[in-house]
């Protein structure tokens, strides 16, 4: 099933809060105190310490789940393990682009029917330009390999990347027009006006993610790590208009 994106839907529904944190007791703690939010992202830490309870308790809370693991492995492996994921119920799970096509088919054939859709991580964005360059030894420009990834992974039936804000735009032109069928961005490195941009190189703040195409938006410590979560969130969703 495909998430319907709503260019009129609540703003607060396009924001993704990462819940970074080392054990369930945290995890359920902060929801405690944001019952406001209704996305969460789970991701390797929290999950290989207490992932089943943790996706439990945010579906007996009726929230949505970006279940973040970025599988990568051969594809009878990642086409397993995102057999068993779809059993959690979560929304969104990840996978690298950089698995290959034969990979991301096997996954997208085991998600496909299930209220799992699986989003293609194109690069990591603590991967720089260098780093690309000279020790993965990619002969394309950073802009360029994100692209290819992210047109692969459509290619093979994904419906959905993850990606920096700054080539959201981009993307979106060329996903545009390569096909009619809705393609939906998740965008982390999303800093709030005046916000620690912490160990993100390249941010940009809610307002200008959207425009720039972005569908969802990926903050974590902006509003986690906060003296006050609830007016952080408030002050983002306000700026999310
Ligand atoms: O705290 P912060 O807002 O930087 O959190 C961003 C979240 O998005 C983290 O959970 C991080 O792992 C995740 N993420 C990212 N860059 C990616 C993919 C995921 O920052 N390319």
């Amino acid at each position: 099933m495909k998430i319907n994106i709503n260019p009129a839907v609540d703003p607060r529904e396009r924001i993704i809060v990462a819940l970074d944190v080392p054990t369930a007791i945290d995890a359920i703690e902060l929801c405690d105190r944001l019952p406001q939010v209704s996305f969460w992202k789970v991701g390797l830490e929290l999950f290989i310490a207490d992932g089943a309870t943790i996706l439990r308790e945010l579906k007996s809370r009726n929230k949505r789940i970006f279940l973040d693991l970025k599988l990568h492995d051969i594809p009878n492996t990642v086409g397993s393990a995102c057999r068993v994921a779809t059993k959690y119920g979560a929304d969104f799970l990840t996978i690298h682009a950089a698995g290959g096509k034969a990979m991301m088919r096997a996954a997208q054939t085991e998600v496909q029917g299930s209220s799992t859709q699986l989003l293609a991580i194109s690069l990591l964005t603590s991967i720089s330009s260098q780093e690309l360059a000279s020790d993965l030894k990619v002969n394309l420009d950073l802009p360029e390999y994100t692209a290819q990834m992210v047109l692969m992974a459509q290619s093979c039936g994904l419906t959905g990347a993850v990606c920096s804000p700054h080539e959201a735009a981009a993307l979106k032109a060329r996903l545009n027009s390569q096909s009619d069928l809705d393609f939906c961005l998740v965008t982390p490195g999303v800093r709030p006006q005046g916000s620690e941009i912490g160990d993100q190189s390249r941010v940009m703040t809610p307002q200008q993610a959207i425009e720039a195409g972005a569908d969802y938006l990926v903050i974590g410590r902006p509003i986690t790590a906060a003296v006050d979560p609830v007016a952080a969130w408030d002050q983002i969703c306000q700026e999310c208009g």
